[in-house]
């Protein structure tokens, strides 16, 4: 069976998109499944950093650029059924061209679809699902924080991706501390934003404390309100 396909978007950066692409990445790892993380955000890349991974030969600029076929620059992980496919955050020279050539990303996937259960895709902020827009069957997680002006970019590339025939899982509302005034409630975002799943995702401090091990959160402090919410998206996601 193919792996099923996870695009996780914002409009804006910042909120949340790469922690919350590792860690399902990681949880998803976790319930048995073989899981690969792609890091599609050619621009700002730190899916690699996330990990603690370095020095790696190949990214995902060399399959795009038709340097080498897409196997080449997946590395496994040191946590079991976890894989990676890098961007490069110290680019080099010709590697500017390959985000020209992200929407042939999909094309690439499919040789490599059948060895993995999922594939979540790690992304630059963006309203626009231009690279999703020729693909079939591929799933959007919208990443947002609880303030109205993140909300409203994530109604906005909602409906774009519901326009374009993506399926919309739902929000991840990250960074959430109810102790802060004026943040939004779970019901005022309902109304803004017509959506039928929201997962919370509490502020933790204790995310840094990972990021700096370069370990996801869902496996260095399993206990912590992140992963937990962290692990209850991944739980669902095993239904879709
Ligand atoms: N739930 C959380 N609790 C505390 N800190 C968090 C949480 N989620 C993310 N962060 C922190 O917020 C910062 C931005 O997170 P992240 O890099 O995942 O955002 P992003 O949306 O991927 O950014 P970009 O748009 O640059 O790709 C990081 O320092 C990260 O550690
Ligand atoms: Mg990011």
């Amino acid at each position: 069976m193919p792996a099923k396909i996870i695009t996780v978007m914002s409009p804006k950066g910042g909120v949340g998109k790469t922690t919350v692409s590792v860690n399902i990445a990681a949880a998803l790892s976790v319930l048995g499944n073989r899981v690969l993380i792609v890091d599609a955000n050619l621009e700002t890349p730190h899916v690699a950093v996330y990990y603690g991974l370095v020095g790696y030969k190949y990214s995902l600029e060399d399959v795009l650029n038709g340097k080498i076929g897409i196997v080449n620059a997946i590395y496994k992980t040191d946590f079991p059924g976890l894989s990676i496919l890098p961007s490069r955050v110290f680019k080099d020279k010709g590697d500017g061209n390959a985000k020209y050539k992200l929407i042939n990303l999909f094309y690439h996937l499919n040789r490599i679809s059948e060895d993995f259960d999922f594939i979540i895709l790690d992304s630059k902020p963006s309203s626009s699902v231009d690279f999703l827009r020729f693909v079939k069957n591929v799933n959007t997680l919208l990443v947002s924080m609880p303030e109205i002006a993140s909300i409203i970019e994530a109604k906005k590339l909602d409906y774009e991706s519901r326009a374009s025939g993506v399926n919309v899982l739902g929000l991840v509302l990250n960074r959430v501390n109810k102790k802060v005034k004026g943040a939004m409630s779970e019901d005022e975002i309902k109304k803004v934003l017509e959506i039928e799943k929201i997962w919370e995702v509490p502020d933790d401090l204790n995310v840094f404390e990972a990021l700096k091990a370069g370990t996801p959160i869902v496996f260095q402090n399993k206990r912590s309100p992140a992963s937990k919410g962290f692990n209850e998206i991944a739980k669902d996601l095993l239904s879709i």
